[in-house]
């Protein structure tokens, strides 16, 4: 695998990819590897010549600076990860290469930006899609891969590059899962034994109304998803909405796409999962 830190080098060897006609596929990552980001890995492989995935740890997304401290770094683990796979390229820039001093803009997103997990993280989004706006036009992909896992993260993305009008094209990958059914992130690493018990009630409550969607109305679903999330020990809940998939609303049943979202802290740890009720066509 080839790995480069600076901007400079990774375009070199980019143009001469492109050069011989090479496609080029993207998986931009914050590190700290797991089958989740393996599997972006591969879809990327399979729709493309050449695969690009980034680490880097992007200070301006974490709006706690505590998170920022504590976020998992394993660039060792991840190589081996990447080498595993036969990712071609790796880019893991240090910050100076990304970031020219404090800068301060950002771009505007809309309310998509202050919704569901904006609403808790103020200015994570802001953050996001500064990295990624960047991302994009050092490694100028053909095509980039995104985990539905974040499901509100890829609906920004797909805003802003709708909006103005950037040459790639993204792909929404499905959500990787434990045995068990916990999402797979890379934050599980801080659950203790008992919260990892606890953080199951996610995962059960948004396949119980998978499972039972047709039978009742949203309000009773959400209430009924509440009241699981609640009464399970060790849990906060920030929020669960059964919203419209395109827009984040609140859904009703005629929606074109229906998307469960989910967000909780078990313990210390936040965590977020979701599910597409109705995907769209
Ligand atoms: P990170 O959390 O490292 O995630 C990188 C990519 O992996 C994202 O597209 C995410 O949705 C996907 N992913 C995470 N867990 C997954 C799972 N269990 N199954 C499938 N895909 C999964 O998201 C970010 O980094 C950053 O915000 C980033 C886009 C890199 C910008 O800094």
């Amino acid at each position: 695998m080839n790995i480069f830190t600076t901007k400079q080098a990774l375009n070199q060897y980019l143009e001469q990819s492109r050069a011989s006609g090479k496609t080029i596929g993207f998986v931009p990552t914050l590190g700290a590897l797991h089958q989740g980001h393996l599997s972006l890995i591969r879809q990327a492989q399979q729709n493309s010549d050449e695969v690009v995935c980034s680490i880097f740890v992007n200070p301006s997304q974490f709006n706690d600076p505590k998170d920022l401290e504590k976020y998992p770094r394993t660039i060792e683990a991840d190589i081996k990860l990447l080498e595993g796979v036969k990712c071609d390229v790796l880019f893991n820039p240090p910050v100076s290469e990304i970031y020219d001093g404090n800068e301060q803009w950002h771009l505007n997103i809309g309310e998509l930006e202050r919704l569901l997990e904006g609403k808790f993280r103020p200015g994570h989004y802001q953050g996001v899609t500064q990295v990624v706006y960047k991302l994009f036009n050092i490694v100028k992909p053909d095509v980039a891969f995104f985990g539905q896992k974040d499901y509100q993260q890829f609906l920004i993305i797909s805003k802003m590059v709708e909006s103005l009008n950037m040459p790639v094209k993204l792909v929404m990958c499905p959500i990787m899962r434990e045995t068990d059914g916990l999402a797979m992130s890379s934050r599980n690493i801080h659950l203790t034994a008992e919260d990892r018990q606890h953080a199951l009630i996610l995962s059960k409550t948004l396949n119980w109304i998978k499972n039972n969607f047709d039978r009742n109305s949203l309000p009773q679903l959400k209430t009924q998803a509440e009241h699981m999330i609640n009464d399970e020990p060790g849990l906060e809940l920030d929020y669960f909405e059964i919203a419209d998939g395109d827009t984040l609303h609140q859904a009703t049943k005629d929606a074109n796409s229906i998307v469960a979202l989910v967000a909780a802290k078990v313990g210390k740890t936040r965590l977020i999962d979701n599910v597409l009720l109705v995907h769209g066509s």
